[in-house]
């Protein structure tokens, strides 16, 4: 384990209110309702839902960006205070600064720690290697791939040491292998460092392959519509009956239709070894 250590997260009757900018409703909109959330140090949570069901909006919250809520949110047993490094956000877009370096951009990560020139070179080299991207410290973000700008990300996040992760649809804009590989990267950086990690997700795989527990929500107004528990041993088999039976867990759960025939109008005569032939 590193020396980071993770934050435990608790979301206690949260309300959020957006003020209504469509001139068709009168005062604010609620967008979130009865929020509650309680997320262990260093576990695994993903949220999923709908879109416009409120993830983003508990995300920023949690980060501190915006402070027009009710209820309580607490990280490490403190109500937040606005923004704080201890806790990292990552996006679908890289967010870089394009007229900087990879180790420029990574280096900006650790702005406050207060190293030296030499202790700061250090720190952002290891977290370049860290994320396989040591060959392109030098390289500005339209030199890279999606997939690698995705990691120089990662790494500019925790160059500010956070102890809380709140990721947002990190993989969504990736090609599937490169979605595939970071979710690799993801869990083994979780696993060495023990920082709690808080995912929106709309992929349900990537749900069942990384958390601990899988929060669903539903929209208008964005509430938990049910909580599934994940105790699937890891690594996780992705391909196996026990994964796909959590998948169709949460595919009920979300409400979405996978073409399952209703029980009892199976086709018996469809292996999959018949089906593949
Ligand atoms: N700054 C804002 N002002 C007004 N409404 C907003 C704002 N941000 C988000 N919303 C609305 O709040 C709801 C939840 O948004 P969001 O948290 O982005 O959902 P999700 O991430 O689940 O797709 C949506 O209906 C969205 O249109
Ligand atoms: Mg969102």
């Amino acid at each position: 384990m590193d020396t980071a250590r993770g934050l435990p997260l608790e979301i206690a009757r949260l309300d959020k209110h957006y003020a209504d900018r469509s001139g068709t409703r009168r005062g604010p909109r609620q967008v979130l309702r009865g929020i509650d959330l309680e997320v262990e140090a260093g576990a695994f949570v993903t949220l999923i839902g709908p879109s416009g069901c409120g993830k983003s909006t508990i995300l920023r919250l949690v980060a501190g960006l915006d402070a027009d809520f009710s209820g309580a949110i607490r990280v490490g047993g403190v109500p937040i205070r606005g923004p704080d490094l201890s806790r990292g956000m990552l996006f679908q877009e890289h967010r870089l600064f394009p007229w900087l370096t990879v180790r420029q951009n990574v280096a900006l990560g650790a702005f406050h720690s207060g190293l030296g020139a030499a202790a700061l070179d250090a720190h952002v080299g290891g977290l370049l290697e860290r994320v396989g991207l040591a060959h392109a410290a030098d390289l500005f973000p339209s030199q890279l791939s999606g997939g690698m700008a995705q990691r120089a990300s990662i790494a500019r996040t925790l160059a500010g040491n956070p102890r809380l992760l709140l990721l947002d649809e990190p993989f969504s804009a990736l090609d599937a292998f490169n979605r595939l590989a970071l979710q690799l990267e993801l869990e083994r950086l979780w696993l060495r460092t023990g920082i709690t990690m808080i995912l929106v997700s709309h992929d349900i795989e990537e749900a069942v392959y990384l958390s601990d527990r899988i929060v669903v929500l539903e929209a208008d107004p964005g509430r938990i519509r049910t909580v599934v528990e994940n105790r699937l041993p890891r690594p996780r088999d992705r391909v196996s009956p026990v994964f796909n039976a959590l998948k169709a867990r949460l595919f009920e759960a979300l409400h979405v239709e996978t073409g399952a025939p209703p029980a009892g109008l199976a086709d018996p005569a469809h292996t999959p070894e018949e089906a593949i032939r």
